[in-house]
């Protein structure tokens, strides 16, 4: 499975799209498999339905960790690196890994949760996080992890819109000089939330915390009375792995669907020869587990092929600017994957906290989540990279598990701020307006994707028809993926950003949708409209426009209280970054609002604004403009 030059890259990829079931099943006949699967591929993007190995069962975890027992039960598996850089990191071997999972599987069980029962993780960056995750795969459950940033509103929306049963969370959290409420927090979504019958916390922070009598357990006392040995469930490959919400254009996040044989092979396949992984090497992944790099590339990748792992609880500037190029040294990283925002912000930071640091062992770096600038893509080459180190920046998403678009480390020659090509067994193709294929090289369009992987998404809990509509309705038998995309004169990809109402902040997913509903319900706002403007860190920031019932209050203390408006009910990472108070907002005559304007004001473009003839009161764009910020 391991791909080893570019002309190996090359087969690969045409085998992949002549012969996709053939190219899929040696790669899957590597795993262990409980029964093995007769039947590889079954779909349609029209009445939208994907199988993958449909008759097989197997379990991930078995595959992540018994597997790797008799090989290298002793090796590192995840190595934590705690919030405190004077607080001393712990290794888990995969036997320790292994045992703490069997056990937390049998916690989950003696607590009634049964295969397909939904699990809800709002946990910070400790082994624990990794160790549930898992122990939910080993039995069957499905996980729902929740960041660890998002508001107890939030946490009650995901909770109950798959019905989870369980809650595991901790007292509390430390990032960087900061304790944050956890079980609080819970506490709070909980309210709302009749389906969930217990709660397992693991203390962290030591917080006082209130323990509901017959609702809520420690961690540390269920585990001890547990057994290290669990077998693992036997799961279909269809049957669901997960569920992990994220935004869309509209309404409130989705839960989007994966299941268990497909994501395994497809995020241990990407895994190996994207960062041409090499056993012994230790990665390093800086992303948090509550979002889908961390499921895919923090845990399950990275596991499955008996790597070492690092999970790094902190920030990067706590103590300081250098704490990332510290962890690299302290454990030997080869590999070390992030994200624009991050090296954009340290690199704000200047080359003060680069002095003295050791970064000989790396060998590869990475970049996920938002386009890379061409300015920061240099800074990573020279002064992480030293100009020694391949950059792959994968292009991926939510929905597709794995990355999809991505540079093979040392093999696909690179070109600054391009995801280079597509990954064997990935077909993208760029349309115009009206979903025609765009063909040749030198060309713009709207990305999708016309053929199925292993890991694409499967439905979105509870509502497959929302998932048809948003993924399979824009251009009819392809998946559209709400990204714009050039492809240049030699055929490399190079994400340009959505093209739909979604903000990408510090490479975090916010729909405009889902801010403008949280505005909307602070006292005196009438009305709301949001739009992503380019950020100098973040990549976009927030922008927000606001038509307020009495304007003349004291604007900003108003401001404020819009803020914690915000970031009670979404969460902090939500918070605009601008407001901008106004009395109207341009609207066509038939009530749509033209964002293009909104954008446009928020770049600071005024002169530009193209035709807006079409609106109900032009007017309207002179007072906007004018009070620009
Ligand atoms: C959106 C998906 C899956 C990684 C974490 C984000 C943007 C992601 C890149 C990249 C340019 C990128 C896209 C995509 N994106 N990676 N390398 N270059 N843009 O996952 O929250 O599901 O967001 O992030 O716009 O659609 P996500």
């Amino acid at each position: 499975m391991r791909i080893k030059s570019l002309q190996e890259y090359q087969e690969a990829y045409s085998l992949s799209v002549e012969k996709p079931e053939q190219f899929w099943a040696d790669i899957a006949n590597e795993f262990d498999w409980i029964k093995p699967f007769t039947k590889v591929l079954d779909w349609s993007f029209d009445d939208y339905s994907v199988k993958w190995f449909e008759d097989g069962q197997m379990n991930i975890t078995a595959n992540a960790l018994d597997r790797h027992l008799k090989t290298i039960p002793d090796q590192a598996a995840i190595i934590y690196e705690p919030n405190e850089p004077g607080d001393e990191a712990i290794t888990l071997t995969y036997r320790e890994l292994h045992t703490r999972v069997c056990k937390f599987s049998n916690v989950l069980k003696a607590q009634g949760v049964n295969k397909g029962d939904r699990v809800c993780i709002y946990m910070p960056m400790i082994p624990e996080l990794a160790i549930a995750v898992l122990a939910c795969a080993r039995i069957g459950a499905i996980h729902s992890v929740v960041f660890g940033g998002f508001s107890a509103q939030s946490i009650s929306d995901r909770v109950n819109d798959s019905q989870c049963k369980l809650v595991i969370t901790t007292d509390g959290a430390v990032r960087g000089n900061k304790t944050i409420p956890m079980k609080e927090t819970v506490d709070d979504a909980l309210l709302s939330c009749p389906c969930v019958e217990t709660v397992i916390v693991k203390i962290r922070t030591k917080t006082p915390i209130s323990m509901l009598k017959g609702r809520d357990l420690w961690w540390e006392e269920e585990e001890m009375q547990a057994s290290g040995i669990c077998a693992p469930e036997a799961m279909n490959a269809e049957d669901p792995l997960f569920i992990l919400y994220t935004s869309g254009s509209t309404g409130k996040p989705k839960g989007v669907v994966h299941t268990c044989g497909g994501y395994m092979v497809y995020t241990a396949y990407t895994f190996a020869n994207v960062f041409q992984y090499n056993l012994g090497d230790v990665f390093f992944c800086t992303a948090d587990i509550g979002w889908i790099t961390g499921h895919s590339y923090l845990v399950y990748g990275p596991l499955l092929n008996g790597a070492i792992s690092v999970l790094f609880e902190g920030i990067p500037t706590y103590p300081d600017a250098g704490r990332f190029w510290d962890i690299i040294k302290r454990h030997q990283v080869n590999i070390f994957y992030t994200a624009p925002t991050a090296i954009r912000s340290l690199m704000g930071f200047g080359d003060a906290f680069l002095v003295g640091k050791d970064l000989s062992s790396l060998r590869v770096l990475g970049s996920v989540g938002e386009p890379i600038n061409v300015e920061a893509w240099q800074w990573y080459d020279e002064k992480i990279g030293k100009g020694n180190c391949p950059i792959v920046d994968t292009w991926w998403q939510t929905e597709t598990g794995g990355l999809m678009i991505s540079p093979i480390a040392g093999i696909t020659p690179l070109k600054p701020a391009f995801a280079t090509l597509p990954l064997p067994g990935v077909q993208p193709i760029l349309v115009d307006e009206n979903g025609n294929e765009i063909e040749g090289n030198g060309v713009n369009g709207n990305l999708c994707i016309k053929y199925p992987w292993p890991s694409i998404i499967r439905t979105t809990y509870g509502d497959h028809e929302r998932c048809k509509t948003t993924y399979f309705s824009t251009y009819p038998g392809l998946y559209f993926t709400g990204d714009g995309c050039m492809r240049d004169e030699d055929g490399y990809y190079r994400i340009t950003g959505r093209v739909d109402d979604v903000m990408n902040i510090s490479g975090h997913r916010i729909g405009t949708a889902e801010v403008e509903n949280a505005i909307n319900m602070h006292t005196g706002v009438i009305e709301s409209a949001v739009v992503g403007y380019p950020h100098d860190v973040k990549g976009q920031g927030i922008y927000a426009y606001v038509i307020c019932e009495h304007p003349t209050i004291n604007d900003e203390l108003t401001r404020k209280d819009i803020l914690a408006t915000v970031a009670r009910v979404i969460g902090p990472i939500a918070k605009p970054d601008k407001i901008q108070f106004v009395t109207g907002l341009p609207k066509t005559r038939s009530g749509k609002i033209m964002r293009r304007i909104l954008r446009k004001v928020a770049e600071g473009e005024f002169g530009s604004l193209g035709d807006t003839s079409t609106l109900l009161d032009p007017g309207v764009v002179d007072s906007i403009i004018k009070g620009a910020i």
